[in-house]
């Protein structure tokens, strides 16, 4: 037995083990239960007595040879799959992130705002639900007025106030109503923000968009001096060659009222698909606030005068950047968003 036991020690020193499938078989060809050391184990008791002694301690040693044959193999292969976790493998392609930005519309609406504060306009916001009285009764547009069809309101339920009627507003113009019936006169802001109207969702309508407010307030403010300040504001924006055409029109809120057109960017007026073979393009309505709406945030109508205008973001975004779908603008894909 002796012999047998040399040769496997020498077996076990050759073992040239060099993975962990190959350590495993080493496990179960010496060390398991029904393994070579295990075996002759069993085989002790038909040794010799006078043998015993030697053979026993042969075959205690052979176990703990490969026992340590094992652990040390066991520790090196597990070392090397640690290190394989942690090392960066430096010819990877990085992962490129990606930075957020502003969304178009609220780019746009930026733009529109810095122009006008460089001219003196401060910006003010106001809530988007609303009271009937701010969206439309100090507006002058009282509950029988035909007006308030135009524009399809939502209605909110208020479960703490059946008093009054609340909605989303439906225009920019309920902040004009909030910042006079709080500051006096000279009054000079520009307000940007969503309305909400209940039209069917076309190409063109979406139950929400933007607008921009802006209102004047002091004494002597006069039609020309709305003219002055838009056409400045079109020149800055759209280019010193932009014209403006002021048409007559009607708003409950102002008197007398018009239209914004602007000859087309894209053609230079001379006509295109853009606008519709007209050389026009319709940006906003404005007008001088009607003196009803003066008494109705307590201002004397007959010492002041002011001018107000709110223009559609949307479809102007759609003009200037080419989108045929306003949709598109409340989809938030990212393979459109990122082109601006
Ligand atoms: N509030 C009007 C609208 O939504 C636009 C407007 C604002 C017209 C201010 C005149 C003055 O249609």
């Amino acid at each position: 037995m002796l012999d047998r036991l040399n040769e496997v020690e020498k077996e076990i020193q050759s073992a040239g083990i060099t993975n962990k499938s190959e350590l495993e078989e080493y496990r179960v060809k010496y060390l398991s239960r029904k393994g070579i050391i295990s075996v002759f184990f069993d085989e002790l008791k038909n040794v010799d007595k006078s043998e015993k002694p030697l053979v026993g301690k042969k075959l205690n040693d052979l176990k703990k040879l490969a026992e340590s044959l094992y652990e040390q193999k066991n520790a090196e292969f597990e070392k090397q799959a640690s290190q394989v976790k942690t090392e960066t493998d430096l010819s990877l392609p990085g992962r490129s992130s990606s930075t957020g930005r502003e969304h178009i519309l609220i780019q746009t609406l930026n733009d529109f705002c810095s122009i006008f504060k460089e001219i003196g306009f401060k910006v003010t916001l106001g809530p988007e639900i609303e009271d009937e009285f701010h969206n439309f009764d100090a507006l002058n547009t009282p509950d029988y007025h035909p007006s308030r069809d135009i524009q399809d309101t939502f209605y909110v339920f208020n479960k703490y106030d059946n008093e009054k009627k609340y909605l989303l507003r439906t225009h920019t113009s309920p902040v004009q109503v909030r910042t006079m019936l709080k500051y006096k006169p000279p009054v000079r802001i520009i307000s940007p923000g969503k309305v909400y109207r209940n039209e069917t969702v076309t190409m063109k309508n979406y139950f929400t968009f933007h607008q921009i407010e802006g209102l004047y307030v002091d004494t002597n403010v006069s039609f020309k001096d709305l003219r002055g300040v838009l056409n400045y504001f079109v020149r800055r924006y759209f280019g010193e060659n932009t014209k403006t055409s002021f048409r007559p029109t009607f708003f409950p809120f102002t008197e007398p009222s018009a239209e914004l057109h602007l000859s087309c960017f894209i053609c230079k007026g001379k006509g295109c698909r853009t606008c519709k073979n007209t050389g026009w393009i319709e940006l906003g309505g404005c007008g001088m606030v009607d003196p009803n709406v003066f008494r109705n945030v307590g201002y004397d109508s007959e010492k002041y005068s002011g001018y107000a205008f709110g223009f559609g973001t949307e479809r102007l975004a759609m003009m200037k950047y080419g989108v045929g779908d306003i949709r598109i603008f409340y989809q938030n894909d990212v393979r459109f968003l990122n082109q601006f």
